[in-house]
């Protein structure tokens, strides 16, 4: 058993709501669990002792919505974008394409690579999507690859219909044996809810499939334009309805109605990166929180619509773009991440929990948003181990 004091801590962001900043703080870790936070004048002793000398720490960033299994790029997309061209979602094709050719070590490669940019970024926990291969053998290698990198795997067959497929038939190919297959390598199921990819009939039963199955729903809901995706998302307990960029009053009730106070709500996920990326208007943040929503901040980190691995720069984006405080921001990249993921082991620092933080360059969480595109992560401990 060895302990680690981390102390000179100028200001500590728990996430823990029942003492969320404690300032000229220190937190032992003992075992890579959370052992102890309060006031550097009554810590314990340790073992070892490592002094922040005066930054602040947080809880490393909980990224609940990556797409990081996928081959290719599409630069030539996005400048288009940039003239102008509005994103429809048909470029996920493209990338069909190129992660059908590619090999496995390909794309573990990839995604192994983005997961490693994301933790040097202060991401301790990230999510995983498959939704690039879009047959049984692509989407179960996208799944392996990513059960490889992360516990938070999704299973995403519902991404688009692929070129050339009747709609039906692929929902039952989605909902039958590309799931029996995805299955095993899967903890979440996901659908694209929206005009151009599903309804909410299919999105509904490719979510009760994959419920069934074992799997929990989290929900690609209302990003391109209202629909039934956040109305569906809270009426099956998913954890999470992601984007929710075009929100209509009752997908606020609904999901301010399902603010989880306990394991079975359902969070809403902005991903403000694809606002940034797409030039789209971003969520009215300041609706959801106003009506009591639990709300989560993501990367949607993707090569079509948000080629971003930085929580950093998502929190920035919240605070300047869509009216979120600095502290509803890093709580939102922390323990509302992990509200979204259903992890208690994560999100935030107070005893038991996983003693995964961030040290900043920095003497206030703060500086994520007022120095914006800074790299302001000093340090990364994974497990109280440095990375
Ligand atoms: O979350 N919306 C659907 N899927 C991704 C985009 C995928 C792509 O454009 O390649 C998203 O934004
Ligand atoms: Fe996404």
């Amino acid at each position: 058993m060895t302990t680690v004091l981390f102390d000179g801590i100028k200001l500590l962001y728990t996430g823990d709501p029942e003492r969320e900043e404690i300032e000229d703080a220190a937190l032992v870790a003992e075992d890579g669990l959370v052992a102890w936070v309060g006031p550097a004048g009554e810590a314990p002793d340790a073992d070892e002792r490592v002094d922040v000398r005066g930054r602040a720490v947080i809880p490393g960033f909980v990224d609940s919505h990556a797409h990081l299994v996928f081959a290719g790029d599409r630069t030539a997309e996005f400048q288009a974008r940039m003239s102008g061209v509005p994103y429809t979602g048909g470029g996920i094709r493209t990338t069909v394409a190129a992660t059908r050719a590619a090999s496995d070590a390909e794309l573990a490669t990839g995604a192994a690579a983005l997961v490693a940019e994301m933790r040097a970024q202060g991401t301790t926990t990230v999510e995983i999507k498959s939704g690039y291969g879009l047959t049984v053998e692509d989407e179960r290698r996208s799944l392996e690859i990513a059960s490889g990198l992360t516990g938070e795997t999704t299973y995403l067959g519902a991404h688009v219909v692929p070129s050339g497929m009747d709609a039906d038939d692929y929902v039952r190919l989605v909902t039958g044996e590309m799931l029996r297959a995805c299955a095993p390598y899967a903890k979440w199921v996901d659908a694209f809810c929206e005009r151009g990819a599903f309804d909410g009939d299919q999105t509904r039963a490719v979510l009760e499939a994959g419920i069934k199955a074992g799997l929990q729903a989290r929900v690609h809901a209302n990003q391109l334009g209202e629909g039934p995706g956040v109305r569906i998302a809270c009426e099956l307990g998913a954890a999470s309805a992601d984007h929710c960029t075009h929100l209509a009053d009752a997908d606020i009730d609904a999901l301010a109605a399902s603010a989880p106070h306990d394991a079975s709500g359902t969070v809403a996920t902005l991903l403000p990166g694809a606002e940034f990326s797409t030039r789209s208007p971003y969520p009215e943040a300041r609706r959801l929180l106003d009506a009591g929503a639990v709300v989560a901040l993501a990367t949607d980190c993707n090569p079509g619509s948000s080629y971003t691995s930085s929580m950093a720069f998502c929190v920035a984006l919240a605070v300047r773009e869509m009216g979120m405080t600095p502290l509803e921001a890093i709580r939102a990249a922390t323990r509302g991440g992990a509200r979204a993921l259903r992890r208690t082991d994560v999100g935030w620092l107070r005893p038991g929990a996983r003693a995964d933080l961030v040290v900043l360059e920095a003497p206030s969480y703060v500086h994520l948003a007022y120095r914006p595109g800074v790299p302001l992560v000093h340090q990364v401990f994974l497990g109280g181990l440095l990375l």
